[in-house]
């Protein structure tokens, strides 16, 4: 299997540029197939879970072509609404091709997606929200059978948790339903925005999205549209756990400043400092960063959960003893046992709190990569270890995270894929 090599101990400096959000281009992949046509995706990143996501499409009868970061979509002679097991198991978030199908053919047959490194991931709200929108459901033999043999109705839906999923599923069925679609306490991240902002270029009228209140009224017949996919706040993070990690100055191009909001605040805290200069971000590290007395993960605008894992490897080294408690998923601990093996002082209570008691220095291991999150984790830890880390089961990290190790390696870090 490949594996990332790091000889830890230089410091950060120079430029990169932000990819394209992975989180926003599955949705907006998956709006391709409600849409008829021909659709232009740029800033598109070159992740296997985008590709899993391209072969969804082709498999469903749409014509792809990728060319660099831009994919171009011909969904005109889509005619299958099943998702096999083989594909559905390379990406569970695949699971948000059910609304698109549902719009598209008022059919979707899909495996259950199950759980992942993270946590069960059930879909209980994305089920009763279609089913309310007269959706007949049955799960039988892993496999969801969704049909709407009368149409999809619009209508009021309140989710008991602004699920990000739900709310994409909802907004994605909601493309042909009779009617407006109003979604209560839906998730207000920036990828929400993203896809609503190509789901009215496709036609649909939407408002509300990046709010609580979200209002869908779907176009008579949805387009194909063009797009450019805002860039990776999640990567942008992990870029700045890097440098705080292995010490120095960088600049990462191409991110959103208001998408940083809730994440600058802790990067400072811990004794960062970030610098805007348009769409620049210029962040520096303290030779050591300070401890965050108390962080949790939130709902948008909330601390991103998908920042928990390296935020934490930063604190492993920092001076003090930080809390991190982890509210959205159950298992997203499980890079600290990787940490401890770098010499990281890290103790989990009650399952979901993590006390990081910062240690003066990390020291190179043999570690594995458990989940997207937790892997980049470890390579933030590495590059700010004394000696070489062996990072296994990198393929996690390629789901997320465009070519880690040439970005790192152009910011000077000693770093390589083997
Ligand atoms: C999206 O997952 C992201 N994935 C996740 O990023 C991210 O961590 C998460 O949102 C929260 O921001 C994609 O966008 C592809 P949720 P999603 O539905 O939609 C519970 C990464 O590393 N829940 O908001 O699955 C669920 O168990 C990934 O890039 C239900 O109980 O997140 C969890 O506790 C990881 N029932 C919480 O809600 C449901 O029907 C948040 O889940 C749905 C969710």
């Amino acid at each position: 299997m490949k594996k990332i090599i790091v000889n830890g101990g230089n410091p950060l400096c120079g430029s990169v540029d932000l990819q394209g959000s992975k989180n926003s281009a599955l949705p907006i992949l998956a709006a391709v197939a409600a849409a008829d046509g021909i659709s232009v995706i740029h800033n598109c990143p070159d992740l296997t879970d985008v590709t899993a996501a391209l072969k969804i499409l082709e498999h469903i009868g749409c014509k792809i072509k990728r060319e660099g970061h831009t994919v171009i979509a011909d969904s005109s002679c889509a005619n299958r609404f099943d998702i096999p097991e083989s594909l559905m198991r390379e990406m569970r978030s695949s699971i948000v091709f059910l609304g698109a199908l549902l719009a598209r053919f008022g059919n979707a047959s899909v495996s259950s997606p199950g759980g992942c490194e993270i946590g069960l991931r059930p879909i209980d709200l994305h089920l009763n929200a279609l089913r309310s929108m007269n959706v007949q459901i049955s799960e039988r033999g892993g496999r969801l059978n969704c049909k709407a043999a009368q149409g999809i109705n619009g209508g009021n839906i309140s989710l008991s948790f602004p699920s990000v999923g739900a709310t994409e599923n909802i907004m994605l069925a909601s493309m042909s339903a009779r009617g407006e679609t109003v979604v209560t306490n839906a998730a207000r991240e920036p990828e929400i925005i993203d896809l609503a902002s190509f789901l009215q270029k496709c036609g649909a009228k939407i408002s509300g999205a990046g709010q609580s209140v979200i209002r869908i009224n779907p176009p008579e017949k949805l387009t194909g549209a063009e797009h450019t996919i805002i860039s990776d706040r999640i990567v942008a993070s992990t870029f700045m756990a890097c440098a705080a990690s292995a010490g120095g100055k960088i600049a990462v191009s191409g991110v959103v400043r208001e998408h940083l909001d809730p994440i600058i605040p802790v990067f400072e805290a811990a004794g960062c400092e970030s610098d805007f200069n348009g769409r620049e971000l210029i962040f520096k590290a303290p030779s050591r960063v300070s401890r965050v007395k108390s962080i949790r993960t939130m709902p948008y605008p909330g601390f991103p959960t998908d920042s928990q894992a390296i935020v934490m490897a930063m604190l492993a080294k920092a001076k003090g003893t930080s809390i991190i408690t982890e509210k959205i998923f159950e298992n997203r601990f499980r890079h600290v046992p990787e940490l401890v093996k770098m010499g990281a002082d890290i103790r989990v209570e009650d399952g979901c709190v993590a006390v990081v008691e910062g240690v003066e220095e990390l020291h190179g291991a043999k570690v594995t990569a458990c989940d997207l999150r937790g892997g980049s984790a470890l390579v933030a830890a590495a590059l700010g270890a004394a000696g070489k880390t062996v990072v296994e089961e990198i393929h996690h990290i390629d789901r997320g995270c465009e070519a880690i190790e040439k970005s790192l390696s152009a910011l000077g870090a000693d770093i390589k894929r083997e």
